[in-house]
């Protein structure tokens, strides 16, 4: 099987061949196209040359695509999603990608006009916590358009405050990150490989989402939905 280098290298020629800038490529010193995050790995792992991937794994694969042309028309687009190789994943590996798609799709249909930004931490921990799962706390969704990251936060918890009123034209991303165990992640010497700290399992899903007059839209939806 393939090193999760030899994906990012596939991802970073899509996006070449549709025209598209990786935003990741050069953001913070960052080297490549995609972050890939296996197993206990919660987010932002660099896309390994060596560690190759085996049966059972677990990855989170997270792209930031960028159009070109003049600066006016740098629009992001930020999303990643859980995939699964080869047929030995397990029952915990398949219920906690499960709680994590539903923790995004539960602060997705949060994010609706007149609700308050903090409506969405909170739908999205309900899930995690009818699991029995955690959510690290430590990293955000993001608002997002002609910036990479740009405000407001997007916490993925129970907010102190609830933050503005979502309204129409916001841009942002949600993107809950949940351990089977503790919460707490640390990032690795590399400055940016986030792990638990008790090395138990962590999925992540994202999608950028726009509220719409009555609504939300996702922007990151695949064709295959
Ligand atoms: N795509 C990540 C996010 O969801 C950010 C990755 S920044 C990188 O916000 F430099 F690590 F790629
Ligand atoms: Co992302
Ligand atoms: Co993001």
């Amino acid at each position: 099987m393939l090193p999760p280098a030899a994906l990012d290298h596939l991802i970073h020629h899509y996006m070449t061949e549709q025209s598209v800038i990786p935003a990741t490529v050069g953001y913070h010193g960052y080297q490549h196209a995609s972050c890939i995050s296996v197993n206990h790995v919660a987010v932002h792992g660099i896309p390994s040359e060596s560690k190759i991937l085996k049966d059972g794994d677990i990855l989170n694969i997270d792209v930031t695509p960028r159009l070109d042309g003049p600066e006016t028309n740098h629009w992001h687009g930020d999303t990643s999603r859980m995939y699964t190789v080869g047929e030995s994943i397990s029952v915990k590996a398949r219920r906690l990608i499960e709680a994590t798609d539903k923790s995004l799709v539960a602060g997705i249909v949060a994010a609706k006009p007149g609700n308050r930004l903090g409506d969405i931490g909170i739908a999205c921990e309900q899930v995690a916590n009818a699991y029995g799962y955690s959510i690290a706390t430590e990293f955000y969704g993001h608002g997002i358009g002609l910036i990479f990251h740009d405000n407001p936060e997007v916490i993925h918890v129970e907010p102190e405050e609830m933050g503005p009123i979502l309204r129409p034209g916001m841009i942002f991303t949600i993107e809950p990150i949940l351990n089977i165990g503790k919460p707490g992640v640390k990032v690795l010497n590399d400055g940016w490989t986030a792990v638990t700290r008790d090395r138990k399992l962590s999925a992540q899903a994202e999608h950028t989402v726009g509220i719409t007059e009555d609504s939300v839209v996702i922007f990151t939806q695949s064709k295959g939905g």
